[in-house]
């Protein structure tokens, strides 16, 4: 094995959800900047990097998110709290920004790639992104896909939820990465869904679309910090081959 699938082998098994944080312990902040910016590094659906990160720092805002984290420990007791946000409102801007460097990647317009690249992005994604009050246009999009499916592979997700369930997925990836640079940096997470994510939302000021995907407690482990020891299903009831 390669040191660096070592290194990452190590990490991966150091990290735990962590529930318990040590409040004395050097906490250095910086270590959850570096972490969020790897975070963003984390493959995303058309690389549309329709997410947000908030930072909860100060001693009072820390009291009122992990209020709403149903004052779990893991929010508690944590140095500091970061919220995952899923921000599918901000296709648009996102689509100005790749529009914008795919001509500055592909600077002759009329060549093959500018013109792929152009037709996805100007064309092809406000079809996928745009959605209507009663979700018509999805309701739509997925019977078009239906019968155009009956003939060959066909994407199959259109419709407001499986815009949803895309941004999550996009965002939880940023969460992970972020969540494994922390372990790397020397410090614990837990991942927390168990939360008020509509008081979150307007503690934060978010817009209506805007959706909390996860809170991500942040510390240093107390050395009672794991609960216990760890679990995972058996690998041939969940790993296939085929
Ligand atoms: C989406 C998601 C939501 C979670 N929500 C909570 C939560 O609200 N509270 C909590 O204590 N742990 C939460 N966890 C942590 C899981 O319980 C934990 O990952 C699982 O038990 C496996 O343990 P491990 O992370 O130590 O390997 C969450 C994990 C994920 C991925």
């Amino acid at each position: 094995m390669k040191e660096s699938a070592l290194h990452f082998d190590q990490i991966v098994q150091d990290r735990r959800s962590v529930r318990i944080y040590d409040s004395d312990a050097f906490f250095d902040h910086d270590a959850v900047k570096r972490s969020i910016e790897r975070g963003i590094l984390a493959p995303n659906s058309s690389n549309m990097q329709l997410w947000e990160f908030y930072r909860i720092k100060s001693p009072e805002a820390l009291k009122k998110v992990a209020w709403m984290c149903m004052n779990q420990k893991a929010a508690k007791t944590a140095r500091e709290l970061v919220v995952v946000v899923g921000r599918r409102d901000l296709w648009k801007k996102r689509q100005e920004a790749l529009v914008a460097e795919m001509e500055r990647v592909y600077p002759d317009a009329a060549s093959k790639p500018a013109k792929r690249a152009m037709n996805y992005y100007k064309n092809l994604i406000p079809k996928y992104y745009w959605t209507d009050w009663l979700d018509l246009w999805g309701i739509g999009k997925k019977i078009f896909f239906f019968f155009a499916g009956l003939k060959g592979p066909m994407v199959r997700h259109g419709n407001r939820a499986d815009i949803r369930i895309s941004v999550h997925k996009s965002a939880a990836l940023a969460a992970q990465n972020f969540m494994m640079s922390m372990k790397a940096e020397g410090y614990d997470t837990c991942p927390m869904e168990g939360m008020d994510a509509k008081r979150i939302k307007s503690f934060l000021k978010l817009p209506r679309k805007a959706e909390v995907v996860m809170v991500i407690g942040c510390g240093p482990a107390a050395e009672d910090g794991i609960y216990s020891g760890r679990f995972r299903i058996p690998n041939e009831e969940v790993i296939f081959e085929v």
